[in-house]
């Protein structure tokens, strides 16, 4: 990538000189196979996660007493219908407010706004995983979850010691994990309510699972949070900074609809702004994911091994020019219907993966984002000394860095 505000971590480097050597599909010297074309990438997804099921818990292993099997689609259709609530507009509109307050909170704070930006987004989401939880218990599973941000941050951050959070992330992994057993126990005999959030789906689901994987299932959603969320929002605040002329026009769409209106279908009552939070996340997708193969594969004139690695990104499909006109360049109204670009061919765009382990929290990460937007471009604006030395990152996830100013109330 030519483009001197966009720092890239040497295996992407890698990755994307090879891309542009060998073509969309190649095997690395690391032996994994790389596969950037995306309708080849999405069979060989369907191929790889055709019959998940849910491993074995801890217990289930050390006595050596496998589970009933529950397949990972059971869990997932589970959340999928408690996702029709969390993006209703009484959860929206509390998903807002939590994000206010945090964001009033730390106003007039000079800091690291990819910090800010990840607090601000993991904070406000815990609830929609996990609700109705005492304020200790709440800080302590938002405290794992923002470890593990920390850890994933570590990968060119410096300043953040990877070594000490392997031990700080395995002990908040612990105590986290005592808080949600405890939930779901309380939940399942009755002594605590039923909450909307994305556990009370696994409650239902503990007579089949056992507690010991109805833990596991809560924790990875808590780990699914910890890498893409905080960092769209990151993103968000970067290009909100730095594109002048798309703020202004947000600023204009958003003064006109109230949170209320917004809640109600986000995407729909601000068009502009969906169309920009679509551009965030295709310029700054999710870099790389590396699978292993669960079964041998033959098709598309691949032949993988089970146990072999492969590896897919959105990014690398997001910025390929036989697919996009013109990929690097940031331009929201690419999504126009009558948009001056070409329209990008279908299975494209996969900000949130590909079936079946895409995102079950599309649809509300991203009215998360455009309230954000709303937020940032109504209630607060942001102040950013040195805008000349931020620079984005593109390494395990892709985020701002140097990124630091505060978030001012706009009175102020
Ligand atoms: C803009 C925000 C978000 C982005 C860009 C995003 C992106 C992604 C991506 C790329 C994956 C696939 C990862 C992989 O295949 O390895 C994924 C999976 C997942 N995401 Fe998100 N996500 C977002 C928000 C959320 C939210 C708000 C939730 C829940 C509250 C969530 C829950 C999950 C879960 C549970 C999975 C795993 C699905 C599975 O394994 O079957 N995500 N997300």
């Amino acid at each position: 990538m030519q483009d001197p505000t966009v720092v890239e971590v040497e295996f992407m480097r890698k990755f994307r000189d090879r891309r542009r050597e060998k073509g969309p599909i190649f095997l690395t010297e690391e032996n994994i196979l790389a596969v950037f074309d995306a309708r080849v990438a999405q069979r060989l997804e369907a191929a790889n996660y055709a019959d998940l099921t849910m491993l074995d818990g801890w217990s289930d292993v050390i006595r050596g007493c496998p589970s009933e099997p529950v397949t990972w689609n059971q869990l997932r259709s589970g959340w999928s219908g408690q996702m029709r609530t969390l993006t209703g507009v009484d959860s929206l509109r509390q998903l807002a407010q939590r994000m206010d307050h945090l964001l009033s909170a730390e106003a007039g704070r000079q800091q690291d706004l990819v910090w800010l930006a990840e607090r601000v987004s993991i904070e406000s989401l815990v609830p929609a995983i996990i609700g109705g939880l005492k304020p200790a218990a709440h800080r302590r599973v938002v405290r794992e979850v923002l470890t593990k941000v920390a850890f994933v941050l570590s990968d060119i951050d410096a300043h953040r010691n990877p070594r000490w959070h392997k031990w700080t992330m395995v002990a908040c992994q612990v105590i986290a994990g005592i808080e949600v057993r405890r939930e779901l126990k309380g939940r399942a005999s009755g002594k605590r309510a039923r909450q909307p959030d994305l556990t009370d789906a696994v409650v239902d689901l503990i007579p089949t699972l056992g507690i010991g994987r109805a833990v596991d299932a809560v924790t990875a959603l808590l780990t699914a949070i910890t890498g893409s969320p905080g960092a769209a929002a990151a993103c968000l605040l970067y290009e909100l900074n730095r594109q002048h002329e798309w703020r202004a026009r947000l600023e204009a769409e958003l003064a006109a609809v109230s949170l209320e209106q917004l809640c109600e279908s986000p995407m729909r009552v601000a068009p502009l702004t969906g169309r920009f939070v679509k551009e965030i996340l295709r310029m700054w997708g999710s870099p790389i994911m590396i699978r292993t193969v669960r079964t041998d594969i033959d098709q598309d004139q691949i032949s993988l091994k089970a146990g072999q690695a492969y590896a897919i990104s959105p990014f690398l499909v997001h910025h390929d020019d036989t697919d996009w006109s013109d990929p690097e360049t940031f331009d929201p109204d690419r999504w126009l219907a009558d948009g001056r670009r070409a329209q990008c061919p279908h299975g494209s765009y996969v900000p949130f993966g590909w079936a079946p382990k895409s995102c079950i929290g599309a649809n509300l990460g991203m009215a998360q984002l455009v309230l954000l937007a709303h937020l940032m471009c109504t209630r607060y604006r942001l102040q950013v000394p040195e805008p000349e030395r931020a620079k984005m990152a593109v390494a395990s996830v892709v985020r701002p860095m140097d990124f630091n100013g505060a978030v001012l109330h706009r009175s102020q």
